[in-house]
């Protein structure tokens, strides 16, 4: 075990625990926050994505000890309201279906958006490609991604 200071959401939480625990662990089971989702724990599937430094990471596969100094982002932390872009442009298509993905959508386009703000249809296929959606929302992932970077 050791103790971690890890900056997430703009709050700096102190975990203790085994160097080598997923920061999606940490993040579901030891700080309750259970926005970021687990699928595979491989890094295949894109449900546990969240930001380090505002680029797109695989939390299963992410050992605590990398972490360090670097700013963590949830879901639960993307925006104050709700109302990231992003957000507002899932809300306007309607996106999901049972949902379990989209914590992770949201993310890797929150992501691919920040780094460029109007990419192209092959630009956004290949960001969103690893992260895989069961109920196949992919159009209207496509389309409010579009809508997103167009309002941001
Ligand atoms: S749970 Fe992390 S990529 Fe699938
Ligand atoms: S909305 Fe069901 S898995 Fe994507």
């Amino acid at each position: 075990m050791a103790a971690f200071n890890l900056k997430i959401n703009g709050v700096t939480k102190t975990v203790d625990v085994d160097p080598t625990t997923p920061l999606l662990w940490v993040l579901r089971d030891h700080l309750d926050m259970a926005g970021t989702k687990f699928g595979c724990g491989i890094a295949a599937c894109g449900a546990c994505t969240i930001h380090l430094n505002d680029t797109a990471m695989r939390a299963c596969v992410l050992p605590v000890s990398a972490v360090g100094d670097q700013e963590v982002t949830t879901i639960e932390g993307l925006s104050e309201h709700g109302d990231h872009p992003v957000q507002k442009a899932w809300l306007e298509h309607d996106v999901p279906q049972c949902g379990y993905c989209q914590a992770g959508q949201i993310m890797t386009a929150a992501a691919l958006l920040k780094e460029n703000s109007n990419p192209s249809d092959d630009e956004i296929e290949s960001a969103m490609n690893g992260n895989l959606c069961r109920c196949g929302t992919y159009t209207r992932i496509k389309a409010a991604v579009k809508t997103a970077a167009k309002n941001m």
